[in-house]
C-alpha cells in the first residue's frame, strides 16, 4: 500500500502564497519519486482569513491542522491589516496554531551552505552548523498581558499615563520538556548544548539553569554549557562555528533565529519545525515573514519554504530519501549558480560571472528538476 499522508497547506498572506507554492510543488514531485502519497487540503489562516472570515484562525483551519499529519504554513501577516486590535491581529492566527496544536518545540537548523560562497556577511564565518531549539507555547509570547491608565507619577512628576505590561512566565513542566529535546537533539550531532537565557536578571532564566543543571545528570556524554543571550547575539557573531545545539526560551529564540538566519546568508534560506510529543501532526515553515514589500513580484527566495518540506519528510514522517533527495537538489542548485536576488550578493567581481538571477518559479524549476 503507497504510504499517504494527510497535509494541510496554508499559503497566508504577502510571498506566502508564493513560496509555499514552491514547497508544495517540491512535496509532490518528490512524492512521486519515492512513491508515497501527499494529500494536499489548502485552508486559510492570518490576512487571508480576516478577510474572508473577519477572524485570523477560523475553527476549521485549526480542526484541520490537528487532524492531519502535518501543517505546511507560507508566512501571515501585512500593512494592509496592522490596523487591527490585537485579538485579531494576522500572527494570531500562528500564535493560535502553536498553541492549539500544543507545539511546543521549534526546531531552526542554521547551515552555511558551501555552495552559496560568500554569501554570509561575516569575515571569516567558519563552518557555521547550528540548531536553535526554541520554546514555542510559552514565555512572554503567552503571559498575561494588559493595558490600564495609571494615576502615579515618574520621580520628577511627570505623569505616567498609560501602562501596557507582558509577562514572562514558565513551567518547570514546560521547561523540563524543552529541554530535554535539547539535549537529545544534542546527542544526535555535536553532543554540545548551550543554554541561552537571562539569568543575571530574570527569574524564569534561573529556572532554567536549575533544570538544566539537573538534567545534566542523565545525558552525562554531552556537553552543557550557558550563555546569556546578550553575550549569545555577540558569540554567534564573533565564532558562529563553536555553536552546536542552542536551547532558549520563546522570544529570545526568535530573535537569536533571524540573527542565526542572516550569518548564513538570508532568512530566505531557514526553514523551522514545530513540535509536539511524538505522535501529534507538526508544522513546518519558513522563519521569514510574509515580505509584503516583494510579494508577488516572483522575486521571493522559496528555499526556506523548500526546506521546510524536507524538515518535514525528515524529522516527522520518517522519508528519509525524499528529505535527503530534496536537500540535494538544493545544493546542487545553488551550486550551478542560481540566485534569487536576496542571495545574489558576492564580495569579489569574478563570481559574478558564474550566477544567474532567477525568479521564485525558476528557482523551483531547478530544484525540481533536480530532485534524484
Ligand atoms: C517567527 C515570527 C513569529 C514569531 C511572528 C510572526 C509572530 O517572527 O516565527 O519567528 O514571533 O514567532
Ligand atoms: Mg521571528
Amino acid at each position: 500500500m503507497t504510504r499517504s499522508y494527510n497535509i494541510v497547506s496554508i499559503p497566508g498572506d504577502g510571498i506566502g502564497p508564493e513560496t509555499n507554492g514552491a514547497a508544495v510543488r517540491v512535496l509532490e514531485a518528490v512524492a512521486a519519486k519515492y512513491g508515497f502519497e501527499p494529500r494536499i487540503t489548502e485552508y486559510k489562516a492570518g490576512g487571508s482569513a480576516i478577510d474572508a472570515y473577519g477572524i485570523p484562525l477560523p475553527g476549521e483551519t485549526l480542526q484541520a491542522a490537528l487532524d492531519s499529519d502535518a501543517v505546511l504554513l507560507g508566512a501571515v501577516g501585512g500593512p494592509r491589516w496592522d490596523m487591527i486590535e490585537a485579538e485579531r491581529r494576522p500572527e494570531q492566527a500562528i500564535l493560535g496554531l502553536r498553541q492549539g496544536m500544543h507545539l511546543y518545540a521549534n526546531l531552526r537548523p542554521a547551515t552555511l551552505m558551501k555552495e552559496l560562497g560568500n554569501v554570509s556577511p561575516l569575515k571569516d564565518p567558519g563552518k557555521i552548523d547550528l540548531l536553535i531549539v526554541r520554546e514555542l507555547t510559552g514565555g512572554i509570547y503567552f503571559g498575561k498581558q494588559g493595558l490600564y491608565k495609571s494615576t502615579e507619577k515618574l520621580f520628577d512628576g511627570t505623569r505616567k499615563g498609560t501602562v501596557a505590561f507582558d509577562t514572562e512566565t514558565y513551567s518547570e513542566a514546560e521547561i523540563e520538556r524543552i529541554l530535554r529535546r535539547g539535549f537529545e537533539f544534542a546527542g544526535k550531532r555535536r553532543k554540545k548544548l548551550t543554554v541561552v537565557d537571562k539569568a543575571n536578571v530574570l527569574a524564569t532564566s534561573r529556572l532554567w539553569r536549575k533544570i538544566a543543571k539537573d538534567l545534566a545528570e542523565e545525558y552525562k556524554d554531552i556537553e552543557l554549557d550557558f550563555l546569556y543571550v546578550d553575550n549569545c547575539s555577540m558569540q554567534l557573531v564573533s565564532r558562529p562555528a563553536s555553536f552546536d545545539v542552542i536551547v532558549t526560551s520563546n522570544m529570545f529564540g526568535d530573535i537569536l533565529s533571524d540573527l542565526a538566519g542572516q550569518i548564513t546568508g538570508s532568512v530566505g534560506l531557514l526553514p523551522s519545525a514545530s513540535l509536539g510529543n511524538p505522535g501529534m501532526p507538526g508544522l513546518f515553515e519558513p522563519i521569514h515573514g510574509s515580505a509584503p514589500d516583494i510579494a508577488g513580484q516572483n522575486k521571493a527566495n522559496p528555499i526556506a519554504s523548500i526546506l521546510s518540506v524536507q524538515l518535514m519528510l525528515k524529522l516527522h514522517l520518517g522519508e528519509k530519501d525524499a528529505a535527503d533527495s530534496i536537500l540535494e537538489a538544493v545544493r546542487k542548485t545553488l551550486a550551478d549558480g542560481a540566485r534569487t536576488p536576496d542571495i545574489a550578493v558576492h564580495g569579489d567581481e569574478e563570481d559574478k560571472s558564474s550566477i544567474t538571477l532567477v525568479t521564485t518559479e525558476e528557482m523551483t524549476d531547478r530544484i525540481v528538476a533536480n530532485l534524484e
